[in-house]
């Protein structure tokens, strides 16, 4: 491995304007405010206007990105977009985002569900140290509402649209990728999945009646690995970064439930205000989780220069992953 030091040169993110309460979704299904927010901590989240795709919000986040990076679209070298709410099954939304922000350069999309940022950030890590590229753009951008049942009340509370965006490249004063790890279990898909449009079973009218394009989800059981694989993240990458648990200074956690964090916290012995949590806001954002995340964080003061950051996240695959950051 070489001895270049990557890591993140700028952050941006966007959220759309439009606040789904849940009150407002009390008018829609059987739920109720108290219901969601005792079981979830969620209280609202945001959701696009119709018409309105995935790679929209990414551009968006992406130009305030390159921007607050100090450099221009044409000094990106690789778009890398982490998402499970793509524009269409081709091109990829990497593609029709580098046409909206008017950068030339390899373009891609990664299917981790909600881990896509912190897997996205390991893969452009990986690709600036090997020297083969300088500025890597991993954006997490999801419009999940497109991909939710709006009368199953199971899982059309969770969800929320969002998108978060980071350059990496070599850093000379901070910021550092210290380390990552990326994990996943296919033996679980099932427990999380959006069944059909895809070769598996490709759409026909009897897909689209029975909602098989719509996220189905075993709720109890994805708690319960979220939990368990999230432990495991957080102890792996803080080896792997040779940090103790008790140097960092703040966890970015995927952002699905509060009561998966508090779990977490308490198994890990972690004091709660280290865990940073907007997810009463803006619900789970899938792959723009974490990077809102992050990108709020360092807003609000809570990363800081020189604080050990760690994001982790968990989900469809089942997938997980840790990255550890010196801000
Ligand atoms: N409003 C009111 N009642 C609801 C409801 C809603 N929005 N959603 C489910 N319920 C009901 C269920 O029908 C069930 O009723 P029953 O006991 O009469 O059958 C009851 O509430 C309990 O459901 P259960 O699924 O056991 O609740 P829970 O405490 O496990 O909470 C989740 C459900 C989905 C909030 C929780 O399992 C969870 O967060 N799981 C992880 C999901 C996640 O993180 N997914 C994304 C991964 S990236």
């Amino acid at each position: 491995m070489s001895n270049r030091r990557v890591g993140i040169l700028g952050l941006g993110a966007y959220l759309p304007e439009k606040v789904l309460t849940n009150f407002d979704l009390e008018k829609m299904v059987d739920t109720t405010d108290e219901w969601i927010t005792t079981r979830t901590g969620i209280r609202e989240r945001r959701i696009v206007e119709k018409g309105t795709a995935t790679s929209d919000l990414a551009a968006r986040a992406a130009k305030e990105a390159i921007q607050s990076a100090k450099l221009t679209p044409a000094d990106i070298d690789l778009i890398i977009v982490a998402t499970i709410s793509p524009d269409m099954l081709m091109p990829s939304t990497a593609c029709i985002v580098q046409e909206k922000i008017g950068a030339k350069c390899g373009s891609f999309d990664i299917s981790a569900a909600c881990s896509g940022f912190p897997y996205g950030l390991a893969i452009g890590e990986g690709l600036v140290r090997s020297g083969a590229y300088r500025h890597i753009l991993v954006i997490g951008a999801e419009v999940t509402s497109s991909f939710i049942n709006w009368k199953d009340r199971s899982t059309c509370v969770l969800f929320g649209d969002g998108a978060g965006a980071a350059v990496v490249g070599e850093v000379h004063d901070g910021h550092d990728i210290l380390a990552t790890y990326l994990g996943a279990d296919g033996s679980q898909a099932k427990l999380l999945q959006i069944p059909a449009g895809g070769s598996a079973i490709p759409p026909t009218t009897e897909t689209i009646n029975s909602g098989l394009h719509f996220v189905q989800m075993e709720g109890s059981e994805v708690f319960k690995s979220a939990v368990r694989t999230m432990v495991d993240a957080i102890t792996e990458v803080t080896r792997r970064a040779n940090i103790k648990l008790g140097e960092i200074d703040c966890f970015i956690p995927h952002q699905a439930n509060l009561r998966i964090l508090n779990a977490v916290a308490e198994r890990m012995g972690i004091p709660f205000e280290k865990v940073y949590v907007n997810l009463d806001r803006y619900g789970n954002m899938s792959a723009a989780s974490t990077i809102v995340a992050l990108y709020e964080a360092v807003k609000e003061g809570k990363v800081k220069k020189d604080s050990n950051v760690v994001l982790v996240a968990f989900g469809s695959g089942l997938t997980w992953a840790a990255c550890a950051i010196r801000w």
